[in-house]
């Protein structure tokens, strides 16, 4: 019989929401293959960064952290703060260097990170694309293509062969309306194109293409890694962006506002979630496919969330940060608080959720550890609302190279000098803060 006073199990307990979190949930740091491992040659940011002016500084990824040298150092770095997950990725360029052709070396590197982690008790969780591509699958058009999509499928295939064993928690795609905003809209990352309606269609090809990835791993990984009877945990890793109009009382940026947040948090997540996608954008040709495999596609949506943006639609950027509010190194608003928003948004859509990036360019560290304890606080009150959180992932374990941003986004818990990336990393203060707040919510 109903009773109404039980409490339904997914509910988190009211009062000290820090002691709530259990043994399961996930606590870690997160990477990307290019961001780190250094000498990444054969994609398509390699190519992007050869060309002077697209890059802040003309910086390049370069030897990166030299992580693809270093990952046991690093992962002992992760463990010495008392977390027990790890976000990295694959990167595809390594492991398929030519169409067909599978690099075992690669494959055997990847193998080795894994047993790496698990020798310190770290669950990994493996990203199968974190916006690069190999170069060759950017000459055959990439993710513009949809007829490409069966060569990230056949990837996916392989990981989940390969190393279904040692991994339950997957991304497929980090940000998939991140990397077709910034390649094929602003131009501003690769391949450099300026067309909404060409970015619609890489957006709406990338969720298909998580789609195919996720069936294509749960038909390889048949093994249940940790034990909690689940083989494969698959999900976009999605950049949930809060938007508010930069004038209240201008009915057009208002408008500009529920456009933006309709077609790039609110339809891509619902397509993830199992619905049809739709995106569009007022006068644009829009992208509506009803492919039948975005059902059931998602297990767990990962959200990524930094900041708020304030819209307009007249003026020179459409988006920019709250006037007189505090920055970033990246000029980005420091709105810790915005979690809680952010996840109690995303809860609507009915899937668990991995707070799979969270983070701040701070490289004084002046404002980092506030802006944990303010972050884990806004995740308390979300999780002490009901919304079903099981993991918080801090972007980054180590500073990296930051996209376009080249080495002016400092997000590390670990500092890393990059004219000697061979040299110690430096713990920042943040990172203790970090641990002991993880500490106090076990
Ligand atoms: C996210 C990216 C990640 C990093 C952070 C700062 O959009 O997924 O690689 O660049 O921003």
């Amino acid at each position: 019989m109903h009773n109404p006073t039980a409490r339904a199990p997914s509910a988190q307990p009211r009062g000290d929401s820090t002691a709530s979190y259990g043994r399961s949930f996930l606590w870690g740091a997160a990477v990307s293959a290019h961001q780190v491992e250094g000498g990444n040659d054969r994609n398509d940011w390699w190519d992007w960064e050869l060309i002077p002016g697209k890059i802040r500084g003309n910086a390049r990824s370069g030897s990166a952290c030299l992580h693809w040298d270093r990952y046991e150092e690093d992962l002992d770095l992760l463990r010495g703060l008392g977390l027990n997950a790890f976000r990295f990725s694959i990167e595809w360029s390594r492991v398929e260097p030519e169409p067909g052709r599978i690099d075992d070396g690669a494959l055997a590197h990847y193998r080795a990170v894994l047993e790496a982690c698990r020798a310190r008790a770290i669950t990994p969780m493996v990203t199968l694309h974190h916006f690069t591509i190999p170069r060759w699958f950017a000459a055959l058009g990439g993710f513009e293509e949809r007829k490409n999509l069966p060569h990230f499928e056949r990837f996916a295939r392989l990981a989940g062969t390969r190393y279904g064993d040692l991994v339950d928690w997957w991304i497929t795609v980090n940000e998939p309306e991140v990397v077709a905003f910034y390649g094929y809209d602003a131009g501003t990352w690769p391949p450099g194109i300026a067309s909404r309606p060409r970015a619609l269609q890489v957006i709406a090809n990338l969720l298909e293409a998580h789609a195919l990835a996720a069936h294509a791993l749960r038909e390889t990984d048949r093994v249940d890694a940790d034990g909690d009877g689940r083989a494969v945990l698959a999900g976009v890793a999605k950049h949930w962006v809060l938007l508010e109009p930069k004038n209240a009382w201008s009915a057009l940026d208002r408008f500009a506002t529920a456009a933006q947040h309709a077609v790039f948090n609110q339809a891509v997540v619902r397509a993830l979630a199992g619905g049809p996608i739709e995106l569009r954008i007022p006068g644009c040709k829009p992208a509506i496919r009803e492919p039948g495999i975005m059902a059931g596609s998602s297990d767990f949506l990962g959200v990524n969330y930094y900041t708020r943006w304030m819209v307009s639609l007249f003026g020179a950027e459409t988006r920019t940060a709250r006037r007189g509010a505090p920055a970033s190194d990246l000029g980005w608003e420091i709105f810790p608080e915005g979690l809680e928003r952010a996840v109690r948004e995303c809860s609507v859509f009915g899937l668990p959720m991995i707070i799979t990036e969270n983070g701040l360019a701070d490289g004084t560290d002046a404002r980092r550890p506030d802006f944990v304890r303010a972050s884990l606080a806004a995740l308390d009150r979300a999780r002490a609302g009901g919304a079903d959180v099981r993991g918080y992932l801090h972007w980054s374990l180590m500073d990296n190279f930051e996209w376009a941003d080249g080495h002016e986004g400092r997000f590390g818990l670990y500092s890393v000098d990059f004219d000697h990336p061979e040299g110690p990393r430096m713990k920042r203060p943040s990172a203790d803060t970090f641990a002991d707040e993880v500490q106090r919510r076990r």
